[in-house]
């Protein structure tokens, strides 16, 4: 919505446009006029919209074409002023007022227009039947006022009119010559409705319609109110009222009726609240709040937004099974401009047979806010969280973890969500490395499969998930992650040489912890390569010794391989710990005794050095 208005005056000579101004600032018609009042700025607070507007008049005899000209095109709106007594200035509103607007406007701008008959104090009668046929050529007319700047009757009305047709524009909604919704208004109103459908039975119930209604203008119906509103729309709409609840075509009727009455500021400030801009489209604002994520830090859903999402599951699963079906998941997506999950989501989670189970689907969310959380505050934004959740944004929906570093000073992490990074030569199974995580064996791995695989894991009592991601073979760009798995094929001993040569390029300065994985270990063990064999090599960089790993066999004992990834990840000291029982103890002595330890030793070797 806009934060100020300006409204201009235009008419024939001596209508009346100026002795309107100052009536309307001094409270009195003015005797004696100038031909052009000063420009004036009526402050936010006195006015009914809360918005500060400049009130401009021109006069022709003062002011040049092309000043003329300027003052159209920086208003936001205009008054084409007539004499009510005066048939002629009626016929140049067709003429010239309503051609110069509409030339002197910003191509592709169209101004909105009001008509405004001044001096009915001069006419019993009205003028509206001779100003009826203007209003239907021009759709820029938003309304026609009469008014009398001599008995002051209308005039503050009039400059109330102009600062609606600037700030709730009938345009966008209503098309005047079809007395119809617009079709992005209808189409945004549906989403408004099925939104507040909570329960998806197409109607929306009296404590639906409170709920709306508080979450648009921060109070419920009274019980009367809402008796009314559905007896006006079912006497109306046949189908209006169903079930006793107000149904779509009930719900737009209404609209259509608060437009028709005038009263379009009540349809704008659903959907603003709802997130519309005055284009009718989602703003960037809403769409993208400000949400600062400092280098190091991960994003997550928060406790709020899991709920949020959660909401939205048992919402569309209509069958109470658990699972979303793709039906009811196209009824998820249906508030979206399109379909946000690609083909790929099905190889990406855990599945049940074609369906996205409750836990499938918090994994889904989950990576999308851990990979790319604008988009998943859009997401959020699209689901109305905002005005469902009752909150300023859909920030609130999302936690930022802690930095990194701070994470290993302090050798543990808060974080629910961890990367790992499955890096090794092509064709030692990574992606069935993944697709195994997601509980799919060698025969059921999609032909084109993914990069990212999410699933929980439990890591001593608490449920973490974590996000294996592929990296292909020309080595990461970006080696970062919470812990590296460096996957070799048991049986072929030059892609050991391959991971050996990643894990010294990347991750020897023992930032991130690292397993190596052997593949295939249902195959026989492949010829020795020259130099260390893979458990010596971990010996020597002070690595826990290579995990075997293979996709067929029981489930159990491949599982175990996720855990300890997990478990790296979250107390990335164990992983160091591990490397060799001497190493962790030695560690351990200097870390408890400290000083005192340093003491003793050197006292001993006072006393080898004096006995010598
Ligand atoms: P220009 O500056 O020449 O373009 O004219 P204007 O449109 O500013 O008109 P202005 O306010 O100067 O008024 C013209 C004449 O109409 C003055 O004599 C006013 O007193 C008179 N007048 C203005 N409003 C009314 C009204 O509501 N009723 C009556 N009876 N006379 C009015
Ligand atoms: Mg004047």
């Amino acid at each position: 919505m806009r934060r100020d208005v300006r409204i201009l005056l235009l008419g024939e000579a001596q209508v009346g446009k100026t002795s309107l101004i100052l009536s309307l600032v001094g409270e009195a018609f003015p005797d004696e006029v100038p031909p052009r009042a000063e420009e004036i700025t009526i402050p936010a607070d006195v006015t009914p919209e809360k918005v500060p507007t400049r009130i401009v008049d021109s006069s022709e005899a003062e002011q040049t074409a092309a000043e003329l000209q300027d003052e159209i095109r920086k208003a936001n709106v205009v008054c084409v002023v007539y004499d009510v007594s005066e048939e002629a200035t009626i016929e140049k509103i067709w003429t010239k007022w309503i051609p110069l607007v509409n030339g002197g406007a910003e191509a592709g701008r169209r101004v909105p227009i009001i008509l405004v008959g001044n001096k009915s104090d001069l006419r019993p009668g009205s003028s509206l039947e001779a100003v009826l046929p203007i209003m239907s050529q021009f759709a820029e007319i938003e309304t026609c006022v009469e008014c009398s700047a001599k008995s002051l009757r209308n005039v503050s009305e009039l400059f109330y009119y102009a600062q609606k047709a600037v700030l709730h524009p009938t345009a966008p909604l209503y098309d005047a010559e079809a007395k119809q919704l617009q079709p992005a208004c209808a189409q945004a109103l549906t989403r408004v409705f099925r939104l507040s459908d909570q329960d998806l039975d197409q109607v929306l119930s009296d404590q639906e319609l409170n709920a709306f209604q508080e979450s648009c203008f921060g109070r419920p119906l009274a019980p009367q109110a809402l008796e009314d509103v559905k007896m006006v729309v079912s006497r109306h709409v046949a189908g209006g009222v169903r079930e006793d609840g107000l149904t779509l075509e009930g719900f737009l009727f209404l609209n259509t009726l608060f437009i028709q009455r005038g009263r379009h500021e009540t349809t704008w400030a659903i959907l603003r609240r709802f997130g519309y801009s005055d284009t009718l489209e989602l703003t960037a604002d809403y769409l993208s709040p400000p949400l600062h994520v400092p280098p190091g830090c991960s994003t997550e859903l928060s406790h709020l937004g899991y709920q949020f999402v959660q909401r939205a599951f048992e919402k569309h699963d209509q069958d109470r099974d658990g699972a979303l079906s793709p039906a009811e998941l196209r009824s998820l997506f249906s508030v979206f401009p399109e379909a946000p999950w690609g083909p790929g989501l099905p190889s990406t989670v855990p599945t049940e047979a074609g369906r996205l189970p409750l836990h499938g689907y918090l994994c889904q969310w989950t990576l999308l806010a851990y990979l790319d959380v604008r988009r998943c505050l859009g997401h959020l934004g699209y689901l109305g969280y905002p005005t469902l959740c009752g909150q300023d944004s859909q920030a609130q929906a999302i936690t930022v973890t802690r930095e990194k570093r701070l994470d290993q000073e302090k050798g543990q992490t808060q974080r629910r969500v961890l990367l790992c990074k499955v890096l090794g030569a092509p064709g030692v199974g990574k992606s069935a490395f993944l697709q195994a995580f997601l509980g799919r064996g060698l025969g059921e791995s999609p032909a084109e499969p993914p990069a990212h695989a999410i699933n929980t894991v439990h890591v001593r009592g608490q449920e973490k998930y974590l996000i294996l991601c592929e990296v292909g073979t020309a080595g990461p760009p970006d080696a970062s992650c919470d812990v590296a798995c460096l996957l070799f094929d048991g049986s072929d001993p030059q892609s050991f040489l391959h991971c050996a040569g990643i894990y010294k390029r990347h991750y020897v300065d023992g930032q991130t912890p690292c397993l190596f994985v052997s593949s295939k270990a249902d195959l026989p063990e492949g010829p020795a390569a020259p130099g260390p064999s893979p458990a010596e090599f971990c010996r020597r960089h002070r690595l826990p010794a290579p995990a075997r790993f293979s996709c067929t066999g029981p489930a159990l004992p491949r599982a175990s391989v996720y855990t300890q990834l997990a478990t790296m990840a979250t107390f990335p000291h164990l992983a160091q710990a591990e490397r060799g029982p001497s190493c962790s103890w030695l560690r351990g002595l200097l870390g408890a005794l400290g000083a005192a330890a340093v003491a003793i030793l050197s006292f001993s070797l006072y006393r080898v050095l004096r006995s010598r």
